[in-house]
């Protein structure tokens, strides 16, 4: 059996820590393969209310083993604090390994983010301040720290202290800053290590091994496709991979082990940070989809921009990742609209173009082209069979379906577990 990867379809915050909660209940194996605890995904079930960072959403399933993969940049402090929280609240957190290759973040990234931010002011990226961009940085800089290296004191001590002679360099020399102390890191690392130890693994090999027994693995995916590196909307993205490619080199899979590859689309689009939105919303619309929805940011508390559902980004989206199937979270959030807008195209000099432009000016350039469709001004709260949604919301539901070229195999029709409406059985 292959494995499936959900994959954040647009700018993160799709609704993807729901998905993972309800496809892990079958899955033997869930694994986190990219980013950091710049995520946050929000799990409500039986257990309660659940905010995780870097535990893979599998963890409240007794029967499933999570992996936190090689391509998160892993903060151990925030790790360790987040497993301290499940299991306070009665929840095995055994079954949880760490990649030894994953990159660690570390105090000094932490502090590089924020002064970097600070110094390109109103020019900055609006990163989540968690570190991510430098620690991805120091890895492709062969400069990083990886979660093996706690095991072996002695190489760990040499490897930090040219790790942070260099940092130091930067925080000092570019930024004015104070240094960071060497010693107090190191102390840190070995607290970590022992907690940590006896997780810390070659999972690839776990992984292969349980693909090759033809058990189920998720691939659970943080941020999303038009945040990425490549993809995203440079350089207004993250430091990694969010997308199909990001899953399988962030698992140490081959690419064909990808079996199913799930979209994860809201029935609108948000983004936190800076950065081009063509179609951002600043009309009452907007802020009545964010207090209905609560769209404010699970890491940082950010209220999230908003704006309608955006088909050259999400045709760019499927492009790219080569969608099996598409899930479309939070449709019940425009239960309350009169009329709904989606953008089909953007109008570029007189064109009509069908795909973002990878520049930043040029794509700020774009004017969206809106189809206005009616809204169904009913809740969906409790419709559990497609045939049963008012029209205009099974209307909407195709149109977005022809729009990102890709099959709607299930709707979320509301945060809790059981609230979706299955489409088609294809996922
Ligand atoms: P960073 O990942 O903290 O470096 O932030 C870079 C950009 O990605 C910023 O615009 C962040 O707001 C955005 N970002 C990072 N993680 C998430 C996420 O989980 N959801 C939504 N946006 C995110």
């Amino acid at each position: 059996m292959g494995a499936t990867a959900v994959i954040g379809a647009q700018w993160g915050d799709e609704g993807k820590g729901k998905v993972i909660d309800l496809l892990a209940e079958r899955a033997d194996l869930v694994v986190r393969y990219s980013g950091g605890n710049n995520a946050g995904h929000t799990v409500i079930n039986h257990l309660g209310e659940f905010r995780l960072h870097l535990v893979p959403a599998g963890i409240f399933n007794e029967q499933t083993t999570c992996v936190i993969g090689n391509g998160v940049a892993v903060d151990p402090e925030v790790l360790i604090g987040e497993m301290d929280q499940l299991e306070a609240s009665g929840i095995d957190t055994t079954r949880l390994m760490v990649s030894d290759r994953a990159h660690l973040v570390l105090p000094f990234h932490r502090l590089l983010d924020r002064l970097e931010e600070e110094r390109l002011a109103e020019h900055a990226i609006g990163t989540t301040l968690r570190g991510i961009g430098p620690a991805f940085s120091e890895k492709t800089a062969r400069r990083g720290i990886r979660a093996g290296d706690l095991a072996d004191r002695e190489a760990l001590l040499k490897k930090l202290e040219a790790a942070l002679t260099y940092a130091n360099l930067l925080i000092t020399r570019v930024y004015g800053h104070d240094p960071l102390q060497l010693d107090e890191i190191f102390a840190k690392c070995m607290t970590w290590g022992d907690r940590l130890s006896g997780r810390i693994q070659q999972t690839e090999l776990m992984i292969n091994e349980a693909l090759h027994e033809g058990r189920e693995v998720l691939l659970e995916g943080a941020q999303g496709t038009l945040l990425d590196l490549d993809f995203g909307t440079y350089p207004f993205v993250t430091s990694s991979h969010p997308g199909a490619s990001g899953a399988y080199q962030g698992a140490g899979i081959g690419p064909v082990r990808i079996e199913r590859i799930v979209g994860i689309f809201k029935a609108y689009c948000t983004r936190v940070g800076e950065g081009p939105f063509p179609t951002e919303l600043h009309t009452s619309e907007g802020d009545h989809i964010r207090e209905f929805g609560h769209e404010y940011g699970v890491t940082t508390g950010r209220p999230r921009r908003i704006g309608w559902f955006d088909a050259p980004m999400a045709r760019l989206s499927n492009l790219v990742n080569g969608y099996t199937s598409v899930i479309l979270t939070r449709l019940d959030v425009l239960d309350q609209m009169e009329t709904i807008s989606v953008c089909t195209g953007y109008r570029l000099d007189g064109e009509v173009v069908e795909y973002p432009p990878s520049g930043m000016t040029v794509l700020l350039r774009c004017e969206p082209i809106l189809e206005q469709l009616e809204g169904w001004q009913q809740s969906t709260n409790d419709f559990r069979h497609f045939q049963d949604l008012p029209d205009n919301a099974r209307t909407y539901v195709h149109r977005l379906e022809e729009l990102i070229g890709a099959p709607v195999s299930m709707l979320s029709v509301g945060p809790r577990r059981d609230e979706n409406i299955i489409v088609r059985a294809a996922l």
